[in-house]
């Protein structure tokens, strides 16, 4: 039996809109065993009552596209799913999913593609590498597109970073996020946003958290998201109050989330709070990166 455990991620990190991306100690499991014929798929945890068990379920789809890809017949499969990740909620858990089912049939067929070769079809299944690149290598990922291939670079967290997340309790499809995005932006807002992904991947790989203060803003994907998460700009503030030193939505939404090295739990409770008063129920936790 392969047993592969994937990592929560947040991507964007405010500035970084499809590039860049973090991974989070929050873990979903898969587990898969070669059958002679048929498909079994159990799920457990989050998403339990919800998730496919038939063919249509990502992590079999993943695992089937890299075994035609390399020309491997696995025969059957038994897959066991155990979800810690909220599903649909910006915090990776489709590219978790993605992610998990590739590592798991890659062992099974022999280890035959690469990292890269793993990041590249696990970027056109998810259709963008932010999420799937932190959720294959930890850490911190910057991607791009670069002629042709997914090109990636692997920054270890700082020393003392955590995140405070709080979490909706309802789905946004990543596909509704995108929808509301315009097709062109000013120069006033590229221009804005490419300083701040600049500085912020310099304090990053720095490890200097003092520079993280106010460059996680954005102007190419949270002002047009803003109207999907009620509330969104008065939590995103209160964390601010609470001592955050960077805020922003996760991804493509709905959870917020707050970076720090001191007052997570402060910044957490701000957060869910100022939620609970704009009439949205949802649930925070600390987390730490995941290396
Ligand atoms: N970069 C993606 C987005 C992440 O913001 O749409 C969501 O999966």
């Amino acid at each position: 039996m392969v047993r592969v455990q994937v990592p929560a991620t947040t991507a964007n990190l405010g500035p970084g809109f499809d590039c860049l991306g973090l991974a989070l100690k929050l873990y979903n499991t898969v587990e898969m065993v070669r059958l002679h014929a048929g498909l079994s798929i159990e799920v457990h945890g989050e998403g339990a009552q919800e998730i496919a068990r038939d063919q249509t379920n990502v992590v079999y789809r993943a695992a089937m596209r890299l075994f035609n890809q390399v020309g491997f017949a696995p025969g059957g499969l038994r897959i066991r799913l155990i979800n810690n990740i909220p599903v649909a909620r910006g915090l990776g858990s489709s590219a978790s999913a993605i992610t998990g089912g590739l590592i798991a049939a890659n062992i099974i067929a022999g280890g035959r593609l690469t990292q890269k070769e793993l990041l590249t079809l696990a970027a056109a299944i998810e259709g963008h590498p932010d999420n799937v690149a932190p959720a294959l290598f930890g850490g911190i990922v910057v991607t791009s597109a670069v002629e042709g291939e997914v090109r990636y670079a692997r920054i270890d967290p700082p020393s003392g970073l955590k995140a405070a997340v709080a979490i909706p309790e309802f789905k946004l499809s990543t596909r509704m996020a995108r929808e509301v995005l315009p097709q062109q932006v000013s120069m006033q807002d590229a221009v804005f946003n490419l300083g701040r992904v600049a500085l912020l991947v310099t304090a990053l790989c720095r490890g200097d958290l003092g520079l993280l203060t106010g460059v996680m803003e954005d102007r190419l994907h949270q002002p047009y998201r803003a109207s999907l998460v009620p509330g969104m700009k008065k939590v995103l503030a209160a964390a601010r109050l609470a001592g955050a030193r960077g805020v922003c939505l996760s991804g493509a939404g709905p959870t917020l989330i707050a970076f720090a090295d001191t007052n997570l739990e402060l910044i957490a409770r701000a957060m869910k709070d100022t939620f609970t008063q704009n009439g949205v129920p949802a649930r925070a936790m600390v987390l730490e990166p995941s290396p």
